[in-house]
């Protein structure tokens, strides 16, 4: 596992605004060409703007230029690890086909790739393939 992805998933989790949930999520995401973003989650009092650590970190690497993600790391203090959120995978699965992701907690990490989380994703493929009427 990528020490470096860790540590500054690890420094996103500090940066959590969670206090409604008080359940503070950090994210780091290493993209093809080795540059790493962070993201914490941001919630709101209108509960349902709650922006997930993994979208927010995707907003900053897209914002930089990424279009392909290789590896996230996301950072909780829930035990065992949590995997992101349905939301979250689909929208990690728009960058990569073949993403590593490891989830970190206190008691320890696993890991998955995203097509183990997220399998028969829908695609742009799908818009591809619509009928002519
Ligand atoms: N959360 C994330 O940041 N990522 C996930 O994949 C799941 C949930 C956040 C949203 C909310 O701020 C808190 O965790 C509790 O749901």
């Amino acid at each position: 596992m990528s020490d470096e992805l860790v540590r500054v998933a690890k420094a996103a989790q500090e940066s959590a605004y969670a206090p409604y949930s008080n359940f503070h999520v950090g994210a780091a995401i290493e993209s093809e060409d080795g540059r790493i973003f962070s993201g914490c989650n941001v919630e709101n009092a209108s509960y349902g703007l709650t922006i997930c650590a993994e979208r927010a970190a995707v907003g900053v690497a897209i914002s930089s230029g990424v279009r392909r993600i290789t590896k996230v790391v996301v950072v909780t203090d829930a035990n065992p690890p949590s995997a992101p959120c349905g939301g979250c995978r689909q929208v990690l699965a728009e960058f990569g086909d073949d993403i590593e992701i490891v989830a970190v907690g206190p008691g320890g990490s696993r890991s998955w790739n995203i097509t183990d989380l997220l399998p028969d994703k829908f695609g742009r493929r799908d818009l591809e393939s619509k009928g002519s009427n």
